[in-house]
Order: structure tokens, then sequence, then C-alpha cells
């Protein structure tokens, strides 16, 4: 894994210059994407580029790590909700080149997962070293699946809802195996709250404890985090 520190606003270019090459070399790239508040700035500068040098995303295929189960797809929060909000809506991309779990067909995703390749694989991390919804104790060889979100993932979403009570339970996700099958992954951490996690991912024995730490034995995996993230390493 290659480790990259440095500032948040520089993290985000770096990896928004990335995905745009990416897709000016090859405008029928697959990129995998994330949700949550670590690709905000990345997914606001590849909006400001496709207005300026209007990248063009019409063939680009997108496949998200996970939804959450029991929110209507129009509901604030709903992770295709998120991704119209902060991406799709802004640039020109095909919404049925979007794709997302379902949790009625979760080996259905699997399958098309593998089918169409991840170019790139845009990460986060929680702060107990989840990837996707892939809670500690999931199988490094996890399809996708539905998850019952832990305690921490819930009280760490729970800034996005009104109360902790109306953050989903359970949750739709692609599995450990589906991400390593990506051909290139970014992960992003950003923030105190992921020092622990990002330590365990980069100086951690690979375990199920935290998921993340499957990323080690993958080939083309670049981390970047900020200061506080790395704190602890
Ligand atoms: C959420 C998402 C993950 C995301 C993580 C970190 O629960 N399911 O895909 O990477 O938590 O979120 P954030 O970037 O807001 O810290």
């Amino acid at each position: 894994m290659k480790l990259i520190v440095c500032k948040k606003e520089k993290i985000e270019s770096l990896a928004a210059a990335e995905i745009i090459k990416l897709v000016n070399e090859n405008p029928l790239a697959t990129l995998g994407l994330a949700t949550g508040s670590s690709p905000l700035g990345l997914y606001q500068l590849l909006i400001n580029d496709h207005k300026e040098n209007k990248t063009d995303y019409s063939k680009v295929k997108t496949f998200n790590l996970d939804e959450y189960l029991g929110l209507p797809d129009d509901h604030y929060e709903s992770y295709k909700n998120f991704m119209r909000r902060n991406l799709f809506d802004h640039i020109n991309i095909n919404l049925d080149n979007t794709f997302f779990p379902h949790p009625e067909d979760p080996e259905g995703y699997s399958e098309l997962l593998h089918h169409s390749k991840i170019d790139l694989q845009i990460l986060g991390i929680g702060s107990n070293g989840h990837i996707g919804f892939n809670e500690p104790g999931t199988p490094f060889e996890s399809k996708t699946h539905i998850v019952a979100l832990a305690e921490q993932t819930r009280l760490d979403n729970a800034r996005f809802f009104d109360s902790i009570d109306d953050v989903p339970t359970h949750a739709v996700s692609m599995g450990l195996d589906d991400i390593i099958q990506a051909k290139k992954i970014i992960l992003l951490a950003f923030g105190k709250s992921k020092a622990n996690a990002i330590k365990e991912l980069v100086q951690g024995e690979p375990s199920t404890d935290c998921p993340a730490t499957i990323l080690q034995r993958h080939p083309n995996v670049t981390l970047y985090v900020d200061e506080d993230a790395a704190s602890l390493l």
C-alpha cells in the first residue's frame, strides 16, 4: 500500500486528478463510489472540472459500495439521494449507468461487479475500520450481503439524521472480496476519529477485527490520509 500524508485540500485535488485522467483516457471507465463525508470535497472538484472542462461522464459506469435498508430512494439520507445531490445531478452521467446494491438480489450485484470490473474504487473508512458497510467480523471472502450496522457506525452516522433512532439498523453492502476485485483503490481518511483505524490498517496484521486490513493484500492501493488521521502512526 502506498501511504500519502498531506492536507485535506491537496488529497482531494490529487484524487480528483486521478479520476479525471482515467475518465479522459477511458470514456467507458467504471468507477466504484463511496458515500459519507470523506469523498464530498473530491466530488465537488469533479463537478467544478466538469463545468470548466466538460469532462465527459456520459458513458462512465458507477457502482456504489452500499445502501441503507428501509429508507425510500427519495429519502434525503438514502445513498441514492446522496449521490444525486453530491455528484450525479451536476455532471452528465446517465443515471441508468449508476448501480447500487439491492437487498432483494445481493448476489446479482456481486455478479454484475464481476463482469464489469471496477477500474478505480474510492473508499472511506469507518472509525471501527469498516469499508463499505463491512463491519468488524465480516469474512474476507464476503460478497455483497445484508449487514446489521454496528452500534459505533450508527452513532457515527447519527449526525446526518434527526436522532440515532432514525439511523437504519441494516444496510446492503459490497462484500470485502467484491471490493478488492477493483483494479485500483484509493482510500481517503480525514480527522482524529480515523486515527485508530488507520494505525490498524497500516501497522496491524490482516484481521477481520479491522476489515480494512484486507487492503494490505491488494497490489494497487493508495491511502490518502491527513495529519490527524495519521497521528497514531
Ligand atoms: C459510512 C459508509 C462508508 C464510509 C464511512 C465513513 O458508514 N458506509 O462507505 O466510508 O461510513 O464515513 P465518513 O466519510 O463520513 O467518515
